[in-house]
């Protein structure tokens, strides 16, 4: 087998914001990396593309037989209405997959092995003020309810043989690749508008995490054979929603930002937005106390860096795709 076969990281739930921003990644690393999704990915980058209908096995499979690991963002985007066919799929598609991905790594000969499972920190709920940690108690509602599913499939379909790691992942802040940019890219929208202000008493908690930050920690997670069990993927320093949207409005350069109450949240994610007020109103603060202590070190812990430095990366490529010359001089 050629070293880069050897070096394969099969990313299932791969052709989204995260997977492709991760393909990137480890692509640069020098791994070799398959994407499982769907459909064809629609945009072109260092990775095989591998489809599969994150239900049943398939031709498929042979992409996980000799991998190095296997890495699992499969599920339905939680940024909708929650109508009841809308939960289903939030619900099946994280569960299935995962009962599917159990099926693959039992079915070929030489399974990945390590295989680092996505999961949600909105699986604490959405407690006002409490700082959860990976030894906190889980929450009560819909989040939770999947989060704990997608968690016990994942538990239930992991070989004892493998190393089996589990983040707990808090709002991703990363770029946008083409594949999206998450809710960020919405949040932003509204700064710039002017309406990037406090919802409700602005008090509920966002955690987030670079998305470097999280390339980095999935990384470790592949490669380094102490890690194992469930970790909190979330900077140190959680921040405020009014908080948040302060600094969001630095970075994009609008000095104001209109409050909004939770009647005027409702209706403008029903009738605007077309998604769930519930994830503008409420939210969690989550820190780890395993990363670490384990040893990891984030390189962007605070938000005020981590949104410059985005917005700083998003101007510098529209300059460059403008045609405008560099503001940095070459040494
Ligand atoms: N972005 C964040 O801030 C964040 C934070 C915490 C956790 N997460 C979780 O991380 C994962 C990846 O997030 P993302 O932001 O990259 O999401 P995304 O851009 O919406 O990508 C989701 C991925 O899941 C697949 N998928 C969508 N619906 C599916 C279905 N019904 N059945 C099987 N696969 C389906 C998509 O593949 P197809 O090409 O097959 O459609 C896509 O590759 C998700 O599970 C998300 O809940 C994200």
């Amino acid at each position: 087998m050629p070293d880069a076969e050897r070096n394969r990281i099969v990313i299932a739930g791969g052709s989204g914001f995260l997977g492709v921003s991760l393909a990137h990644y480890l692509a640069e690393r020098g791994y070799a990396v398959t994407i499982l999704s769907r459909s064809a990915v629609k945009l072109a980058g260092p990775w095989r593309h591998a489809t599969w209908d994150a239900r049943t096995l398939g031709a498929w499979t042979t992409e996980l037989n000799g991998a190095a690991g296997l890495v699992n963002f499969a599920g339905r985007s939680v940024n909708c209405i929650k109508s009841p066919d809308h939960v289903d799929e939030i619900l099946r598609s994280r569960v299935e997959a995962t009962r599917v991905l159990g099926e693959a790594v039992r079915a070929v000969a030489s399974p990945p092995p390590v295989w680092v499972q996505m999961s949600t920190a909105h699986i604490y709920g959405d407690p006002p003020r409490a700082v959860c940690t990976e030894s906190s108690a889980l929450g009560h509602g819909l989040a939770p309810f999947v989060g704990r599913a997608w968690e016990e499939a994942f538990r239930a379909s992991v070989l004892p043989s493998q190393r089996g790691v589990v983040l707990r992942t808090s709002f991703v802040l990363g770029r946008d690749r083409g594949a999206g940019s998450g809710a960020l890219g919405t949040l932003a929208a509204l700064a710039r508008w002017g309406l990037g202000g406090k919802v409700g008493d602005g008090t509920h908690g966002m955690s987030w995490i670079y998305e470097e930050d999280l390339h980095r920690l999935v990384e470790r997670c592949l490669t380094n054979p102490e890690m194992c069990g469930v970790y909190v993927a979330s900077a140190p320093h959680p921040v405020s929603q009014a908080e948040f949207m302060r600094e969001l409005r630095r970075a994009v350069g609008m000095p104001v930002g209109l409050p909004a109450t939770a009647w005027m949240v409702r209706l403008a994610c029903r009738f605007l937005l077309r998604t769930d007020p519930e994830l503008a109103l409420y939210g969690r603060y989550v820190v780890s106390e395993r990363v670490s202590r384990e040893g990891f070190e984030f390189r962007v812990a605070t938000l005020s860096v981590a949104l410059a430095d985005l917005f700083a990366k998003r101007q510098r490529m529209e300059r460059v795709a403008a045609g405008a010359p560099s503001p940095i001089r070459p040494s």
